[in-house]
């Protein structure tokens, strides 16, 4: 891919293990991945996973969830749209290089995930860490406000806020917290990501 095409377009700010990206995508793909999000078929699915927070996933923060409490996330999620060659392809030109620019790491594979979170679904805390060396999170929402819900928590020291803004995206090590916020009744749309899981 052309970096320079890219450093013209796009804008990252990092901060300690994590960063965040504005205009990653052309306008003209981010439409298109959008519309096909708007117009996908969508699972929606909940997860519960009792003794996450006791082995691996053990937090040493007070702040974060204890021992005995149960990991849970419900969320919409389509596969077509995971294994669309199409969108590997954006991911593998656009995303894939900007993520390894930053982060001076090579990576061969990418688990995708495509996600839509509406009202009430949310993601409780966990880390990315089997799943990938590093993840992102890029946003296909649009004109989202703060108080629709659905913000990226990420505890990394301090505690840090996303929005999820149209064609951003935050870059995470595997190691950092995080949560999802429920998505408020009053969203005027639902909350729709590509996730990666880069290895
Ligand atoms: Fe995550």
């Amino acid at each position: 891919m052309g970096q320079d095409e890219t450093a013209d377009r796009s804008s990252y700010q990092r901060d300690g293990a994590l960063s965040c990206h504005q205009n990653v995508l052309p306008e003209a793909a981010a439409e298109m991945l959008r519309a096909r999000f708007l117009s996908a078929q969508w699972r929606d699915g909940t997860q519960e996973v009792p003794n996450h927070y006791a082995g691996g996933m053990r937090f040493e923060s007070e702040e974060l969830p204890a021992e005995d409490e149960i990991f849970s996330s419900a969320y919409g999620r389509n596969n077509k749209l995971e294994s669309d060659r199409e969108i590997n392809a954006l991911i593998w030109h656009y995303i894939v290089p900007m993520v390894s620019h930053e982060t001076k790491k090579t990576f061969k594979t990418c688990m995708v995930r495509a996600y839509r979170l509406k009202e009430g679904q949310y993601f409780r805390a966990h880390r990315d860490h089997e799943a990938g060396e590093v993840s992102f999170v890029y946003y296909l929402s649009k004109n989202w406000r703060w108080d629709w819900g659905g913000l990226l928590v990420v505890i990394d020291g301090d505690s840090k806020v996303y929005l999820p803004k149209f064609n951003s995206m935050v870059v995470m090590d595997k190691t950092i917290p995080h949560v999802v916020t429920q998505v408020a009744p009053w969203a005027k749309e639902p909350r729709y990501m590509l996730a990666g899981f880069l290895k």
